[in-house]
């Protein structure tokens, strides 16, 4: 082979390599530029949200074919909506996998009413872990995209009568962010503060190797993502928003069920997702702890925005754990439109 072959396919090899090794938790100490002990505890927790993402997506991927996998539990939980058994799964690995960590002293979950604490990790873990372990639920049962959304807060105080109400302070306190995406490949997106990167499960290495760093959400895209079912429900502002994107060119729907799929789309190539708030839930059905406040997190440090139409997202302090929020998040200029319209309505 010609020396100039030669050196193109040694680079090219190079370069995938170099790819190759960098996982997840060399790229959280890539970013903090350090291996302080607040950059190892943060590189060992991603790890850990890695570990349970891997562990729900191996279920998932073989849900069709065992047993006692799909289908709901019969229960209620405290949201007021039937528990997949896959919820409660995926709640389970988070705490089995943190509970070995030594690191997170609370967990905080959807899908719990009380917070879970571990004990033991108190003395020494000051991280507390809250995440919905699966969104998109109705999407199990169909083989369809699902996610997880995790966001981590350091405690603050002792917590004393174990109310957790640190928890409620603004989602700007969030330390990091991020979700999985169950795909066609699973994808782990995440922020510590110092933007937003993806990674990608290689299931061959059962690591999650670097996909993009640095994501730059469009300005503007033609996106807009919403359960118009829901239209005789909202305010009629919003549906003065969803006639004028009917009425105008340029504009395109696509709704999953699982806002996580919905925004990674949106975080990719632009435009907004909305949830407002309806007639049967005025403050929407998404929660701010779980839900709204780890995405808006993760698109605001992709260049985007999330408000309640009313308030950014990430300055929204909580009253209760399990606070919901209407959500318009995405492209800078999508959501900018949409204000316009509930600026008018009032
Ligand atoms: P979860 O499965 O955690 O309850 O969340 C589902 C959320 C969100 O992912 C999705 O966009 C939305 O609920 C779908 O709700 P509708 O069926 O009301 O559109
Ligand atoms: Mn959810
Ligand atoms: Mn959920």
């Amino acid at each position: 082979m010609a020396q100039e072959s030669l050196e193109l396919l040694s680079d090219t090899t190079d370069r995938g390599l170099d790819r190759d090794c960098t996982t997840l938790s060399r790229h959280v100490l890539q970013q903090l530029q350090s291996f302080s002990p607040e950059a190892q505890d943060l590189s060992a927790l991603m790890n850990r949200i890695a570990l349970a993402g891997k562990l729900v997506a191996r279920r998932l991927s073989r849900a069709g074919l065992m047993e006692g996998v799909l289908g709901f539990t019969g229960e209620v939980n405290v949201q007021g909506e039937s528990v997949k058994k896959m919820d409660v799964y995926a709640n389970d690995v988070f705490i089995s996998v943190f509970k070995q960590s030594g690191l997170v002293c609370r967990l905080a979950s959807e899908e719990m009413e009380e917070p879970y604490y571990i004990p033991e990790n108190c003395p020494i873990g000051r991280y507390t872990l809250l995440y919905d372990p699966i969104d998109g639920s109705s999407n199990t049962d169909t083989n369809l995209s699902l996610g997880s959304i995790f966001s981590i807060r350091k405690q603050e105080g002792d917590d004393l009568d174990g109310k957790a109400t640190d928890l409620l302070a603004a989602g700007r306190n969030q330390i990091a962010a991020g979700y999985i995406l169950y795909g066609p490949s699973t994808m782990l997106v995440y922020t510590i503060g110092r933007g937003v990167h993806s990674f990608t499960l290689d299931p061959s290495l059962g690591e999650f190797i670097l996909t993009e760093e640095n994501i730059k959400i469009p300005e503007h895209g033609s996106v807009y993502s919403v359960n118009e079912g829901n239209f005789w429900q909202w305010d009629e502002s919003i549906r003065e928003y969803i006639r004028y994107v009917h009425r105008t060119e340029g504009y395109t729907a696509r709704y999953s069920g699982a806002m996580v799929s919905d925004i990674h789309r949106v975080l990719l190539q632009g435009g907004v997702f909305l949830y407002p708030g309806t007639v049967e839930k005025p403050e929407g059905k998404l929660r701010l702890l779980y839900e709204t406040a780890p995405l808006a997190f993760v698109i605001e440090q992709a260049g985007g925005r999330a408000t309640t139409g009313d308030t950014e997202i990430l300055d929204v302090v909580a009253t209760k754990l399990h606070q919901r929020t209407p959500l318009i998040i995405g492209s800078k200029q999508d959501v900018a439109k949409v204000e316009s319209f509930i600026k008018k309505g009032h």
